[in-house]
């Protein structure tokens, strides 16, 4: 089928917009974000990736509430501009679900679902205790991407990673061992994947004159 997706997200024999299990898999970004008052927040957006590694950025996308209202994580880094990617790893999986919660502004998702946090070295929201490896991040960038037909629109965060924390026991011969690392990560639907096998290639050499 072909079909253009501002005359419908899903036409039939579609049942849901595809797009998440077309642009699949999708790292996980669980981000901590902190308010000007103190308070902490933690939520998992899979509309997250690296998009430069030198010097290292990542971006992440929160989407606006049904009712219109920015999500905490967007209005916490309007009020602080730093956030803490936090890797998650399979064991984390389901802490991390729970997060995801709509959990009333203010709440901290650690206390909520019994999370330890460890505090950051440079940047004010904490980190989750538990991830093998953490990003702490400055916001460089906010861009409001426009609203779809439901009249929710995102806004895309672009930080510069200044802190890079790695479990020293992942570190195997110069590289992070992705195997033990076991990062998760979003399909579509309820689905999610985690790295369980790895296969390599080498990169082609240059070609031509
Ligand atoms: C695996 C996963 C990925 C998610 N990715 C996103 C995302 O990319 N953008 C988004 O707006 N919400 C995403 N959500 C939903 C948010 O985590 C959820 O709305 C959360 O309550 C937002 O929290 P906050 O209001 O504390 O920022 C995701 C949820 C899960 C479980």
């Amino acid at each position: 089928m072909f079909y253009d997706p501002r005359v419908a997200l899903a036409p039939p024999p579609l049942r849901h917009n595809p797009l998440n299990t077309l642009v699949a898999p999708r790292p996980i970004g669980w981000i901590s974000t902190i308010s000007a008052r103190g308070e902490v927040n933690l939520a998992p957006f899979s509309y997250f990736n690296a998009v430069s590694a030198d010097p290292p950025i990542v971006l992440f996308a929160p989407n606006s509430k049904d009712d219109g209202a920015h999500k905490d994580s967007y209005r916490n880094v309007l009020e602080v501009p730093e956030f803490v990617a936090n890797v998650v790893s399979a064991p984390l999986a389901k802490a991390m679900n729970e997060t995801s919660a709509p959990f009333p502004h203010g709440i901290d998702e650690f206390a909520a679902v019994d999370l330890e946090r460890a505090p950051s070295v440079l940047v004010r929201p904490p980190r989750v205790a538990a991830a093998h490896a953490a990003l702490e991040c400055r916001v460089i960038e906010r861009i409001a991407l426009p609203a779809g037909r439901s009249g929710r629109a995102s806004h895309v965060v672009i930080g510069e990673v200044i802190g890079i924390h790695i479990d020293d026991a992942l570190i195997n011969d110069g590289r992070v061992d992705q195997l033990a690392l076991a990062q998760v990560a979003r399909l579509g639907h309820d689905d999610y994947t985690a790295v369980e096998k790895i296969f390599s290639m080498k990169r082609p050499k240059a070609v031509g004159p």
